[in-house]
């Protein structure tokens, strides 16, 4: 037997067909069965009447219990209360298996740690459905968007000799007798070798970060994607960060509208981003607005989560401050040549109090400057030698940076905990399941 997706469903109207999936909730009304539906592609009610079905069928309905999976056939009727635009008159119905136990998550209001208990079982629900429909969008649209501009796919290990972003959140690990490894917090050097291999690459993976603090925004592992590119500069980087986000937007609202609906998501706060035209503030001036806003911060202080929320508020689509204090920031990114006390990065960050989506920066092309700052940075020469290799072979100024998959996906589903839009998060309180 072939299965019609429920999603599909509305190229199929008038014609009988089998859908196999599960039920969700089963309502009786006198003569009437309604069945939730679901198959994993949408949800769709399905419609028994005790007069045009047989009475094993019609008493099989009104039984089922919730989680049941079955396969039902039957007409599909155009119906203009549905989201998807149908509804399906139910003629047979198959049982394929009737849950062991009662199902745990009933269409009462449960607790979040309940359901974070029970998340393999919670996917099933409409908010998460939507919110890894739309995950999956994005992510296709991230490699349509690169593979569209020539880059190449890069593939960064996970495992790492070295610290990228600091030696505060490292993870460490014991791998075999003595030697110590790290869990990655960002492919960025390797990409960087990959850039002057292959001109324009990306990274996309996991990556860790041993976040002791308990916030909405942070996960102990979360996915980034990671553009390098050789010869592109400062300016070029953040023209490319504003497409790229422009295009996932553009992409999100156009491809994913049942499912931002699902989640009520008000998507004319999200549709200024897909025009582009960011506003641009260099670090200085961000202290200036912040400070009219009454958060002083000294020179060199990096921003705390309200800082970023105040920042991110006062426009209507991603913000970039540029141009931060060297010292701030890490220790791979290019001094302007007429002030070395600043670095030539951006960050970018949300509306709407999402924080930080992206980190980037011109690389330090030059092998003396580079070998100094690793110096400085008190990180072990031997094991970045590889690093610095890449400026001893005709070094290219370079640049790129790293996106935040769960950021900007619980900014465009507008779902306030990263836990909510990454599968099975990784977070000092929950391992589980
Ligand atoms: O700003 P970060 O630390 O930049 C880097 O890792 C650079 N090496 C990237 C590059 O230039 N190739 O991290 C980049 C982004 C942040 O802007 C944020 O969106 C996300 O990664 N991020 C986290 N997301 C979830 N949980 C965490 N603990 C995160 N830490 C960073
Ligand atoms: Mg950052």
């Amino acid at each position: 037997m072939s299965f019609i997706a429920i999603e599909e469903l509305n190229k199929h109207i008038g014609e009988t067909v089998a859908v196999a999936g599960w039920v969700t909730r089963v309502r009786r009304s006198g003569k009437i069965a309604f069945l939730q539906l679901r198959d994993g592609t949408g949800f769709i009610q399905g419609v028994l009447v005790r007069s045009e079905v047989s009475e094993e069928v019609f008493d099989l309905a009104k039984g089922l219990s919730q989680e049941s999976s079955l396969i039902v056939s039957g007409e599909v009727r155009a119906d203009d209360r549905s989201p998807s635009g149908v509804e399906l008159s139910v003629q047979d119905l198959q049982l394929v298996a009737a849950p062991t136990e009662e199902y745990p998550i009933t269409p009462k209001e449960h607790g979040v740690d309940f359901l974070m208990e029970r998340r393999h079982l919670y996917l099933r629900h409409k908010t998460p459905w939507a919110v890894m429909r739309i995950r999956d969008e994005l992510e296709r649209a991230l490699h349509d968007f690169f593979t569209e501009r020539g880059f190449v796919r890069f593939d960064a290990p996970l495992f790492m000799p070295t610290a990228v972003e600091g030696t505060t959140n490292l993870f460490e690990i014991n791998l075999f007798d003595e030697d110590e490894a790290y869990l990655s917090q960002s492919g960025q050097l390797y990409a960087e070798a990959g850039a002057l291999a292959l001109g324009k690459v990306y990274t996309f993976g996991p990556t860790f970060r041993a976040e002791k603090s308990k916030t909405r925004k942070h996960l102990l592992e979360f996915w980034m994607i990671e553009p390098e590119v050789a010869y592109l500069e400062h300016e070029g980087n953040m023209q490319l960060q504003e497409e790229m986000l422009s295009y996932l937007l553009g992409r999100v609202l156009e491809e994913r509208k049942i499912e931002l609906d699902m989640l009520n998501r008000d998507t004319s706060k999200l549709e200024p981003t897909a025009n582009g035209d960011f506003p641009r503030l260099s670090y200085d001036e961000a202290l200036k607005l912040l400070a009219k806003k009454g958060e002083v911060l000294e020179w060199g202080d990096d921003f705390g989560a309200p800082h970023e929320t105040i920042l991110g508020e006062a426009f209507d689509r991603p913000v970039m401050i540029h141009s931060w204090p060297t010292q701030t920031k890490a220790f791979y990114m290019q001094p302007f040549d007429d002030d070395p006390s600043r670095v030539k990065c951006n960050d970018v960050i949300a509306p709407e109090g999402y924080g930080e989506l992206i980190g980037g920066s011109q690389r330090i092309h030059d092998y003396e400057l580079l070998k100094s700052r690793i110096e400085e940075h008190n990180l072990p020469l031997e094991a970045f030698a590889w690093y610095l290799d890449l400026r001893k072979y005709g070094s290219v100024p370079h640049s790129g940076y790293g996106m935040g998959l769960e950021r900007t996906l619980a900014w465009i589903t507008g779902l306030s905990h990263l836990r909510e839009v990454i599968p099975f998060p990784r977070m000092l309180t929950r391992m589980y399941p």
